[in-house]
C-alpha cells in the first residue's frame, strides 16, 4: 500500500471513464416523467418508461453512473447473502418467492436490454456463491440453501468450490452473472436519448413541489430552471425529498474495495460473498492479456465512524494476499449503501399521500439486480399496472417494520445518540494545531464546531461541521479525504459541496 500515487480509484470510472458532460436544462421543461438520480435505479426508471412511450427527463447532481453505481463491485444476483431464510421466517414463503422471481426477472431484463442495444458490457453468466470457512456457519448456509431453493432459486449446499482456500460450506445459486456496469449503464444513456428522453448533468434538484403536475426545482452551476412532470421518480440512493422520513428506516454503510490483477488461470469466475470478518465479497472481471482484475469488498463501516480507514483498506488488501497469493494493488475505492431496517428495498410512493411521486432506495448491498427492478416495478406503477411484487416492495409497509422493530429501534438509538450527543458541550477537544497536514476534525472555535482540515500544503479550510441535511456533527475520513456524517450518511468534500445526500447543500464555509 505503499504506492498510493499509482493507484486508481474504481476500476469501473477507470475503465469506462465519462465523457464531455450532458448540460443542464436551458429553460423550463414539460415532461411525462422527471427522474432524479441517474445511477442504475433511475437509468432504469427512465429507459423503462421511454419505451412506453412517455417522455422523459433524468436530473443528475453530478455524472451518471459515476456515484454508488460507478463503485459497486458490480454483481447480477438474486442470491443476497442469506436472504431467503430470513425472508421465510419473517415475511413467509409467499415473500421469498416474489423476491427471487422479482431480482431473477431484473437479471433477465439487464441481459435483454443489453442485447437490444448491442453493448458489450463484459457480461458473464456465471454461479454466485455465500460461503463460510467457519463450520459453525455450516448450518445457517444448508438453510439458506433450502430456502432459496423453495423460492425458486437453482440453488444448492456445497462444500467444494473453486476457490483456493477451503470453505466449510456454500451456498451455490446457478445462472447468475456479472457485468461492467459503466459500459451497460452508458449504453442505456444513449437509449434514452434514441427514444427522446433528456438527461442533464451537473442538475441538483432543490426542490419538489408536489401536485398534478409536479414542480421540481433544477439548480446548475449557472442557472434555476423548473421541470414540471406528471410523475416524478426519486432515485437518488438516500432520498433527498423524504415527507415520509424514509430516512428513520435506513441505514447507510461504507465498504471499501480493492482491485488487483490475477493470472486468468487462477482467477474464481464465479462471485463469492461470505458474512465472516466483517464480510468479504469477491469477483473476478476480465483484463485481457491473460489476466482477470480480483475486486474484494468488505471492512463495512458507519459513515463517519470508520477510526481509521487506511488501515482497514490495508486490512482488506492483506485479507486478499493471504487468500490469493501475492498481489499488485491497481485500484481501490469504497462505496456506499443503505439498508432497510427489514432489508427488503422501499420501492413504490414516496409516501402514503401520493400516486405520482416515486421513490427507489434501500437496496443494501445489492443495488444492481434492485435497481433494474426498481425501474421495471415504477415503469409498470406509472403505466397503472402493479407489478406482482409491489406490495412486497411497497415503502408504506408497516408490518414488517413492525417485525423488525429491533433493528429500526436500534438504528433510531444510533441516531440520537449523535443528535443528543453532538449538541452537548464537550470537555475538550483537539486544537487546530493538532490537525497533520491531510487530515481533519471538529474543534471548537469562537463556540461553535467547526470542521477544520488541514491540506497537504498545510492551507486551513474550515467548514461548519453541523450537517446540512439535520444538523449532526460530520466527522473526516482522511483515506477518502471527505467529510461524513454518522446520521443518515451525507458526504462533504474538504471544500464542504455535497459528495452524497440526504443533505442538498454545502457545508457553511467558517472563518477561523
Ligand atoms: Fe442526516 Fe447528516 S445525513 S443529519
Amino acid at each position: 500500500m505503499d504506492e498510493q500515487a499509482h493507484l486508481h480509484g474504481s476500476y469501473w470510472l477507470h475503465s469506462a471513464p465519462p465523457g464531455d458532460p450532458e448540460p443542464p436544462p436551458e429553460g423550463p421543461l414539460t415532461v411525462d416523467v422527471a427522474v432524479v438520480g441517474a445511477g442504475i435505479a433511475g437509468l432504469s426508471t427512465a429507459w423503462e418508461v421511454a419505451r412506453r412511450g412517455r417522455s422523459v427527463a433524468v436530473l443528475e447532481a453530478d455524472r451518471i453512473a459515476a456515484a454508488v453505481t460507478g463503485h459497486t463491485t458490480a454483481k447480477l444476483t438474486a442470491q443476497h447473502t442469506l436472504v431467503y431464510d430470513r425472508l421465510r421466517r419473517t415475511r413467509g414463503p409467499e415473500a421469498a418467492r416474489l423476491y427471487a422471481r422479482s431480482q431473477t426477472d431484473a437479471i433477465h431484463r439487464a441481459a435483454e436490454i443489453a442485447d437490444l442495444l448491442g453493448v458489450d458490457c463484459d457480461w458473464e453468466d456465471t454461479a454466485a456463491y455465500t460461503y463460510a470457512e467457519d463450520p459453525a456457519r455450516a448450518d445457517d448456509l444448508r438453510a439458506e440453501a433450502k430456502a432459496a431453493r423453495e423460492a425458486g432459486l437453482a440453488a444448492e449446499f456445497v462444500t467444494e468450490t473453486e476457490l483456493r482456500f477451503p470453505v466449510a460450506g456454500a451456498v451455490r445459486v446457478a445462472d447468475q452473472a456479472q457485468f461492467h456496469p459503466r459500459k451497460y449503464l452508458l449504453a442505456v444513456a444513449d437509449g434514452i436519448r434514441r427514444l427522446g428522453g433528456t438527461i442533464h448533468e451537473h442538475t441538483r434538484v432543490t426542490r419538489l413541489h408536489e401536485g398534478e403536475p409536479c414542480v421540481l426545482t433544477a439548480r446548475s452551476p449557472a442557472s434555476e430552471t423548473q421541470v414540471t412532470a406528471r410523475h416524478v421518480v426519486v432515485a437518488t440512493h438516500y432520498p433527498v425529498f423524504d415527507r415520509a422520513l424514509l430516512f428513520t428506516r435506513l441505514s447507510p454503510r461504507r465498504e471499501l474495495v480493492v482491485a488487483a490483477p490475477l493470472d486468468a488461470t487462477d482467477a474464481p469466475r464465479g462471485m463469492y460473498i461470505t458474512p465472516e470478518r466483517n464480510t468479504r465479497s469477491l469477483r473476478t472481471a476480465p483484463l485481457g492479456d491473460g489476466h482477470r482484475l480480483l475486486v474484494v469488498t468488505g471492512e463495512h463501516f458507519t459513515p463517519g465512524t470508520g477510526g481509521d480507514v487506511e488501515e482497514r483498506f490495508e486490512r482488506l488488501f492483506g485479507w486478499a494476499t493471504d487468500h490469493f497469493g501475492e498481489l499488485t494493488l491497481t485500484h481501490r475505492w469504497a462505496t456506499q449503501d443503505n439498508e432497510s431496517t427489514d432489508t427488503v428495498p422501499l420501492v413504490g410512493p414516496l409516501h402514503p399521500g401520493t400516486q405520482n411521486v416515486h421513490v427507489a432506495t434501500g437496496f443494501g448491498g445489492w443495488g444492481l439486480s434492485s435497481g433494474i427492478m426498481a425501474g421495471c416495478l415504477i415503469a409498470e406503477r406509472i403505466a397503472g399496472r402493479p407489478s406482482p411484487w409491489s406490495d412486497l416492495y411497497d415503502p408504506r409497509r408497516i408490518a414488517s417494520v413492525v417485525r423488525e422493530g429491533a433493528a429500526f429501534l436500534k438504528h433510531q438509538a444510533d441516531v440520537a445518540r449523535h443528535f443528543v450527543g453532538d449538541r452537548l458541550p464537550t470537555p475538550s477537544g483537539p486544537s487546530v494545531d493538532d490537525i497533520a497536514p491531510g487530515d481533519g476534525a471538529v474543534v471548537r472555535v469562537s463556540g461553535e464546531r467547526c470542521a477544520v482540515h488541514r491540506d497537504e500544503d498545510g492551507k486551513l479550510h474550515v467548514l461548519s461541521a453541523r450537517c446540512t441535511h439535520l444538523g449532526c456533527l460530520v466527522a473526516f475520513n482522511r483515506a477518502e479525504r471527505a467529510w461524513e456524517c454518522p446520521c443518515h450518511g451525507s458526504r462533504f468534500d474538504v471544500h464542504g459541496g455535497v459528495v452524497q445526500g440526504p443533505a442538498n447543500d454545502p457545508l457553511e464555509p467558517r472563518d477561523l
